[in-house]
């Protein structure tokens, strides 16, 4: 089957879409941030790509922390205004009806409409170009029970329903089925070495 090259690119399919907050409860502000994934398991750390003039960006660099907020696929409305407006110029809070609650371990709020929160403390920053990658640990995090499985031990990302965003056509999407057990299925092609 034949390829076509298509240059450098910063496109990778599908990308999650949270609600990133900085600041307090005095001041936070939140952007939607796309770029944005798992730095490290040991210790558990986030990493994301934020452009320098982002205003939510002064206020991580500022505190050194921040939360991830996973909104539901319904809340596509008010995470795309948090992603086309500054909190330099709009209350977003008034604006989309988000509202704040307090994290446990750090002083930056959590979003309630998210079902799903991470608490995060900066541990690195790299500059690269117009962007700063920022790294933190994640420190504590939070689901909604509706959205545990029949445990209450973990979350059921069926029940979680997460926004999933497509970078180059810009939309946004459901999560689409299962289609297999992972660390499992691969085992169909022959046991791993031990
Ligand atoms: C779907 C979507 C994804 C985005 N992802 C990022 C991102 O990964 N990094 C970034 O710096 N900005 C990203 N943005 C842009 C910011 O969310 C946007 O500039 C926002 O208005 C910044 O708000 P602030 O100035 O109040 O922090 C994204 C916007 C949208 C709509």
């Amino acid at each position: 089957m034949s390829k076509k090259r298509l240059g450098p690119t910063d496109r990778v399919y599908p990308m999650p879409c949270p609600l990133v907050v900085g600041g307090t409860a005095e001041n936070a502000d939140t952007l939607a941030v796309a770029w944005i994934g798992i730095a490290s398991a040991t210790p558990p750390s986030i990493g994301m790509a934020l452009r320098r003039t982002r205003h939510t960006l002064e206020l991580i660099r500022e505190h050194r922390e921040f939360t991830v907020n996973i909104p539901s696929s319904d809340m596509a409305d008010v995470v795309d205004f948090c992603g086309i407006t500054s909190g330099r110029a709009v209350d977003k809070w008034a604006a989309t009806g988000l509202t704040l609650e307090p994290a446990a371990a750090i002083s930056t709020p959590l979003i309630a409409q998210c079902p799903y929160n991470l608490e995060c403390r900066v541990t690195h920053e790299v500059e690269i170009g117009e962007y700063v990658f920022v790294i933190g640990e994640v420190i504590e995090s939070h689901a909604e029970e509706t959205v545990l499985d029949s445990e209450g031990a973990a979350v059921d990302v069926s029940l979680l329903d997460p926004l999933v965003y497509i970078a180059g056509s810009r939309e946004y999407r459901k999560l689409g089925d299962k289609v297999a057990d992972a660390f499992s299925v691969g085992r169909t092609l022959g046991e791993p070495p031990a």
